[in-house]
């Protein structure tokens, strides 16, 4: 059994200037400190805007912290004529580790279909970023499908594209439960993400299917996160509003301490 590094992931979304992102890793970095947190045990990576990413870059390499950091999207091409995009190339010189692609919120008001994640999955592998692929269903979705056929269907969409052997994290983000206070359950949760496991499984096989980090994301807080990592296929979380607040989510990145009733 491979034993799969627990990713706990904040995406900022759009919010904190490149000011404010300096002042909030530095506060972070004290409250895991104090608490003793071990970065062995719970990798943490932030996701700031753009336009945050150099000064977060400059806290984490000078301060020498243990925290990753990502990018919320990239472009799928690696240069030229894409005004207001940004390449791969530029993210893994700012140091980049993981870059998040097809986010719900790009595919519903950016119009990205499965084609888009797809290329913009293969830009991260091609600059040495570690894609986070984002896939979930809508309310809608949920009534028409039931909870895993979108999801699975739009990783399948990755999986038919993706080289062997390559190192992505999959992220299972039920639309209805994204910032709606509404979780999933963690039942339902490990159901999808087992079947998006399984769907690696087949394509890519099993050391693949079992090296996949897979995460859960929507609703995500310091009193549920580990319900949901305490399921045998939920990696980690991935972690919208409660990943801006500093306290909240350093409670988030000590989920192995949380006493489960
Ligand atoms: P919330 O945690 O605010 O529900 O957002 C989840 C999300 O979209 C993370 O990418």
């Amino acid at each position: 059994m491979v034993d799969r590094r627990p990713l706990i992931a904040g995406n900022w979304k759009m919010n904190f200037d490149h000011l404010r992102s300096i002042a909030f890793v530095q506060k972070l970095a004290w409250t895991l400190k104090d608490a003793k947190h071990s970065a062995a045990s719970v990798e943490v990576a932030v996701f700031p805007p753009f336009t945050d990413i150099r000064s977060v870059q400059t806290v984490i390499e000078s301060d020498r912290l243990e925290f990753a950091f990502g990018a919320q999207d990239l472009s799928p091409f690696d240069s030229g004529a894409h005004t207001g995009d940004i390449s791969g190339e530029f993210l893994a010189k700012l140091g980049c580790r993981f870059v998040i692609v097809g986010h719900s919120e790009r595919r519903q008001n950016h119009h990205e279909d499965d084609s888009v994640v797809s290329a913009k999955t293969l830009a991260a592998l091609k600059h040495g970023l570690i894609p986070i692929v984002c896939v979930g269903e809508t309310n809608e979705d949920l009534e028409k499908f039931g909870s895993s056929a979108v999801p699975v269907s739009q990783l399948r969409a990755v999986l038919d594209v993706l080289p062997k052997d390559s190192e992505i994290v999959v992220a299972y983000e039920p639309v209805w439960a994204i910032g709606s206070g509404q979780a999933a359950t963690p039942l339902q949760a490990q159901e999808v993400c087992a079947a998006l496991r399984a769907a690696i499984a087949e394509t890519h096989g099993a050391d693949l299917a079992a090296a996949t980090r897979v995460l859960y994301g929507g609703s995500v807080k310091s009193t549920n996160v580990a319900s949901f990592l305490r399921e045998p296929d939920v990696d980690g979380a991935l972690v919208g509003g409660a990943s801006i607040d500093v306290d909240e989510f350093a409670k988030i990145v000590q989920f192995p301490k949380h006493v489960i009733a």
